[in-house]
């Protein structure tokens, strides 16, 4: 463990999806700092070895090319993972976030897609890798959904019911696993300045013919902070519920938000 570990996490396989870029990225290097060996996951391959290169040991970690919304291509990923590392400890459920629209817009379509990247993919995750898990008697599934479980974000209907589902999903799967010393937790960001929130500023500007500045200044109004989170600071939280100083936590959803989620 360097000086600078937050958590011991040596001895623990990570799978982190989503990993080629924003909080995926920021948390797979978060975890290898730790001492932790990373599967770094997404669609593009070329990325993800540029970001495996930026991990502390690179050697040591492995990247795999795959779609999650794609059942069999997703079997086929977890099997090679499983035959390479044997077990996985700590599962970071994440990719992309549905695109932006008005509940109504929406194809069916739309929905099932976000269906298959967010929940089935999640279950498919889970099936496969709980079974390890639950031998080693340990185990960390976090998902990284969003603010919206608690309070729906207007513009977001797709994500808003499939976030609302992985939720469900997860407080469920929690209490299913807890007895068999497996948590698994939720982490919801607030504004993240990553790929997905630059895409996201530039389809609400166009969509009411300001410019992303303008859409970017009044998102910042509604953070106590006045800021948007760097992604490094989501991948703490995630860091943390990964940990085994954070064994009896399970079943919670952590805002990551500067305060804006006015709930208590
Ligand atoms: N940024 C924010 O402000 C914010 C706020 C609240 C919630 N969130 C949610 O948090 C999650 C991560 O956010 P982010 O900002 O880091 O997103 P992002 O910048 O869009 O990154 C998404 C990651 O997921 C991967 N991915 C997307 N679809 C995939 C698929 N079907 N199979 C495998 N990998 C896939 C992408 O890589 P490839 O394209 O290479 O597959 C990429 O690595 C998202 O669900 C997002 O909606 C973000």
């Amino acid at each position: 463990m360097t000086s600078a570990a937050l958590f011991d996490l040596s001895g623990l396989n990570a799978l982190v999806c989503g990993a080629s870029q924003g909080i995926g990225k920021a948390t797979a290097q978060l975890l290898a700092q730790q001492g932790a060996r990373v599967v770094l996951l997404a669609r593009n391959r070329e990325a993800l070895e540029k970001v495996r290169s930026t991990l502390t040991s690179p050697e040591q970690h492995l990247c795999v090319a795959a779609d999650v919304s794609h059942a069999v291509e997703l079997d086929s990923a977890l099997e090679n993972i499983l035959s390479t590392w044997g077990t996985i400890d700590i599962l970071i459920n994440n990719a992309g976030g549905p695109a932006a629209g008005p509940l109504l817009e929406a194809e069916p379509s739309a929905f099932e897609s976000a269906l298959h990247t967010h929940v089935l993919a999640q279950l498919q995750l889970c099936k496969k890798l709980a079974p390890a898990m639950r031998s080693k008697r340990f185990g960390r599934i976090i998902n990284v959904i969003s603010t919206s479980v608690r309070i729906p974000i207007p513009n977001l209907g797709v994500s808003n019911t499939i976030r609302a589902a992985v939720a469900g999903f997860a407080k469920t799967l929690s209490q299913e696993l807890a007895p068999h010393g497996i948590t698994v937790n939720n982490v919801l960001p607030g504004y993240t300045e990553t790929e997905r929130l630059s895409a996201l500023a530039q389809a609400s500007a166009t969509r009411s013919a300001t410019s992303p500045e303008v859409i970017r200044e009044n998102w910042l109004k509604q953070v106590p902070m006045h800021r948007f989170a760097r992604p490094e600071e989501v991948a703490a939280a995630l860091a943390f519920l990964a940990s085994r100083e954070a064994g009896y936590i399970t079943g919670v959803s952590l805002q990551v938000d500067g305060g804006r989620i006015g709930a208590i």
